[in-house]
């Protein structure tokens, strides 16, 4: 089946009418909706992230994602929109979202469509985007269930309880927990590059999830995430979840981890690989890396991280030295500042344009948003292609987002970022 004949004929024509005005106004109709539903629905603002509601990035993600969706209905030509589900399916699986709360969320939605673009939402138009939301939840619920029932997760229980039993003081603002299930079970299944949601109870009674990546498995019984401890700027507050984390949690306390989640993950080929990271997402690469030692050491992998400074640069002696055990290894660093002495590192933001790399390379990106797009106008402009572009943005996907209302604009879904994830 075609997308274009998912929707009826009669609300294919509204939402083509419709799609640019939505568009227009999507990020005020999530602004409505999020007080609406939370008031509503007070229990959610326990799996919503405060932190992005403060910040207003979930609001562009949800109202990217549903005009994008839209525009890929009404366009025939739209590239495939598979990744986009499955990187919503997983965050919603790694939370527990359940398909009766499609209807709530649903009902909120399309309240608030009414309240933004009042008058002039008629019958059809409200029936043609109550298809399109229904369209999409539909394929997110079956998307999820596929994934619940892949991993054996019982989505009204999400979480399985882990002891912190090693806390790593890795630099001066950030820590890794190494965390043992505390049933004594297995580790489940964990793909290099997939994460997990921790949900902790805070000092004020509130409960918040966030995602961290799976850092390690070296020692096969524990997992490890590594966490940057997010300072406010301009007046803003602290993160919440990851001072948590540094200045409350210690050896012998419990956290509890949904099931690893994620498709930022590497394909079981022998090509070879750069890992471009920037930050936190050196988070990523170690268990990238350490995957490969492990299974494929004769795999061909460039590491290239950028950092502040060299004491900033969490990880790195492990990623280094796990390199050592791999046939063809090359490591580069860029910091803002580089020490006296050190004559390794590059100067400045990272620079790939000199950097060797094979013609087929496969490239893994985490780090903030500017950082990877100038990652990848560097390495389209070195002939890469897009489609051997993957990212990871640690946070609701505004680049999607974004790419998808730029698309809106002239009812095209071919976003400067479209197949972003090959
Ligand atoms: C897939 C994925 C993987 C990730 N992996 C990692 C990882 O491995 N390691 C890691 O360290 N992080 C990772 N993250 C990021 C992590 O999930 C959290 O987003 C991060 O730790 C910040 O959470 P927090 O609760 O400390 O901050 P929050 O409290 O959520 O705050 C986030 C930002 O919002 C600002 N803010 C909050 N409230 C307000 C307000 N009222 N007004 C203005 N600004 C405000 C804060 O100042 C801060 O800058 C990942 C994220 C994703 C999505
Ligand atoms: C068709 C319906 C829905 C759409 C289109 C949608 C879309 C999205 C998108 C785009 C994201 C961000 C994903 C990312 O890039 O990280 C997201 C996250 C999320 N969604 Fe949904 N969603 C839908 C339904 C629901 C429902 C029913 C719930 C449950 C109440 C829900 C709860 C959440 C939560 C808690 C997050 C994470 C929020 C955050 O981290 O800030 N969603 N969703």
């Amino acid at each position: 089946m075609t997308p274009t004949s998912l929707l009826s004929p009669a609300s294919l024509d509204v939402v083509r009418a419709t799609a640019p005005v939505v568009a227009a106004h999507a990020d005020a109709i999530t602004a409505r909706f999020y007080p609406r539903m939370f008031a509503a629905h007070p229990e959610l603002l326990r799996v919503f992230n405060q932190g992005n509601q403060a910040t207003g990035e979930q609001s562009k993600a949800l109202a990217g994602s549903v005009v994008a969706y839209a525009v890929q209905l009404i366009d025939p030509d739209a590239p495939p929109f598979d990744h986009v589900i499955r990187r919503i399916a997983y965050k919603h699986v790694s939370l527990g979202i359940r398909p009766e709360q499609y209807t709530i969320v649903g009902e909120h939605l399309l309240a608030a469509v009414g309240e933004v673009l009042g008058d002039a939402v008629t019958p059809e138009i409200a029936a043609a985007w109550s298809e399109v939301y229904w369209l999409f939840a539909l394929q997110l619920v079956a998307e999820e269930a596929r994934l619940y029932q892949e991993a054996d997760i019982d989505p009204r229980r999400p979480t399985r309880q882990y002891r912190v039993v090693r806390r790593i003081e890795e630099t001066a603002d950030v820590i890794s927990l190494v965390l043992e299930p505390v049933d004594g079970g297995k580790l489940p299944d964990i793909a290099p590059g997939q994460y997990v949601s921790v949900f902790v109870d805070l000092p004020d009674g509130s409960r918040q999830p966030r995602q961290y990546t799976v850092s390690s498995t070296a020692v096969h019984t524990r997992l490890q995430i590594t966490i940057r401890r997010v300072r406010g700027t301009n007046g803003a507050p602290d993160g919440m979840v990851s001072s948590y984390l540094h200045d409350q949690v210690k050896v012998g306390d419990v956290l509890e981890l949904s099931a690893p989640a994620g498709d930022f993950v590497v394909t079981p080929t022998d090509g070879p690989l750069l890992l471009a990271s920037a930050g936190a997402g050196i988070t990523t690469v170690l268990p990238i890396v350490e995957h490969i030692a492990r299974n494929q050491p004769q795999r061909k992998v460039v590491v290239a991280h950028a950092d502040r400074r060299a004491q900033d640069h969490a990880l790195r002696d492990t990623v280094l030295h796990l390199g050592r055990e791999l046939d063809d290894f090359t490591a580069y660093a860029w910091y803002e500042t580089v020490d006296d002495g050190d004559t390794r590192s590059r100067q400045g933001y990272m620079d790939l344009t000199d950097v060797p790399l094979p013609n087929d390379v496969q490239v893994f990106t985490c780090g903030p948003l500017p950082f990877m797009r100038h990652v990848r106008t560097t390495l389209l402009e070195r002939g890469v292609p897009a489609t051997r572009i993957r990212y990871e943005v640690f946070g609701p996907d505004l680049w999607a987002a974004q790419s998808a209302s730029d698309a809106s604009s002239d009812t095209t879904a071919g976003g400067p970022y479209a197949g972003d994830r090959g």
